[in-house]
């Protein structure tokens, strides 16, 4: 079996982040969320990877490489536009050959336990195997109608009313018959080739397409609330880890907390579930609950929590605390001195400040 990430698409709900990073970079508990879908696929002992890529794939191409640091080997595949989900399956046959594969979704962030499922898939008859969850607003997502015997009715992408609160997971098992659907589909009304329709295609032939119902939690990451989301979610889970990191007398850092090699900290609290990253320095600060503060980072004289902070960047003596904030790559934030006394920003475009 092979593995398909699919991870265009330009992210603009997370601008400014995603200005100059592409979105499926962006770390969830320190951890990229792409690196968190390799590492998905290959605990199901696929190792052989594809990754569509767009605009942003050199940035992407420079942060994973050949995967061989995850014991993968990754193939990337250029998607010139954003012509959809199944357009990448279409583009993607070459690599894929008649192989069996999954496809996921270079920006989802799922619960474990969904290899033993795609294992499955591998010596199963079935042509496709779809992963549904509930969610609250289907109606932003491809949504399935399922029969009294659990079997699929019909699929339906983003109905203005959704006929039911199913919705698929960004995880797509197929075999080969699924480039049949995706050279028989038409752009739907945004323009693309929607995967659903491929889907929906694949039942009305009378194909055996096999729904899963996910029972965990799955974030669609799209939105700075959602990312903040996944990190707790994926923090929560997290066991704690501390290697070559520091903490000295006066300092009280709690159990659930991960410091990662050359982190030190240092008259602090931290308290978790929160991760800091290499080399980062907490100095006479507070870092609390559901944080992930990345790696060459400095917090001090300053609190902080259910935040994530990228690399790089330094919050140094900040009157209030910093809470559900996504701070980017080497960003300050520190006390204005002098006068005026006023705030001074520098912000980028895109950007979102909350002030009290
Ligand atoms: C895509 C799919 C949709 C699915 C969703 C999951 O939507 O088209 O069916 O439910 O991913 O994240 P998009 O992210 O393209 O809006």
């Amino acid at each position: 079996m092979k593995g398909l990430i699919l991870s265009g698409g330009k992210g603009t709900r997370l601008y400014p982040l995603t200005f100059t990073s592409a979105k499926q970079l962006i770390p969830v508990a320190n951890t990229p969320v792409l690196v968190r879908v390799i590492q998905t696929i290959r605990d199901a002992d696929i190792t052989d990877i594809g990754i569509v890529i767009g605009d942003t794939g050199e940035e992407i191409k420079a942060a994973v490489g050949d995967g061989s640091r995850w014991g993968v080997s990754v193939t990337y595949i250029k998607q010139d536009a954003p012509l959809g989900l199944a357009h990448a399956v279409k583009i993607s046959q070459g690599f894929l050959g008649d192989d069996k594969f999954v496809m996921f979704l270079g920006d989802n962030v799922i619960q474990g336990g969904i290899h033993g499922l795609i294992r499955q898939f591998d010596t199963s008859g079935y042509n496709s195997q779809i992963v549904l969850t509930r969610v609250r607003e289907p109606q932003h997502y491809g949504v399935a109608v399922l029969r009294t015997d659990g079997s699929i009715e019909r699929l339906i992408e983003k109905p203005k009313q959704p006929p039911s609160d199913l919705a698929l997971v960004g995880i797509y098992m197929f075999d080969k018959s699924v480039f049949q659907a995706v050279n028989a589909i038409t752009p739907s009304w945004r323009g693309e080739l929607e995967i659903t329709d491929a889907i929906q295609w694949l039942v009305t032939a009378g194909k055996s397409v096999f729904p899963y119902i996910h029972k965990g939690w799955w974030v669609d990451t799209g939105k700075p609330i959602d990312m903040l989301e996944a990190n707790s979610l994926v923090l929560d889970e997290l066991k704690p880890v501390r290697e070559g990191a520091s903490v000295d007398e006066a300092s009280v850092v709690d159990s659930r907390v991960t410091l990662q090699p050359g982190a030190q900290i240092i008259n602090s609290i931290v308290r978790g579930p929160t991760i800091i990253g290499e080399n980062t320095r907490v100095v006479n600060s507070y870092v609390g609950p559901f944080s992930s503060i990345h790696h060459h980072c400095v917090i001090e004289n300053a609190e902080i929590e259910r935040s994530i902070v990228l690399e790089n960047s330094i919050i140094k003596d900040v009157p209030a605390r910093i809470q559900d904030s996504l701070i980017g790559r080497r960003a300050t934030i520190s006390k204005a001195t002098g006068r005026p006394a006023s705030y001074r920003l520098t912000l980028g475009d895109y950007s979102a400040v909350g002030l009290v």
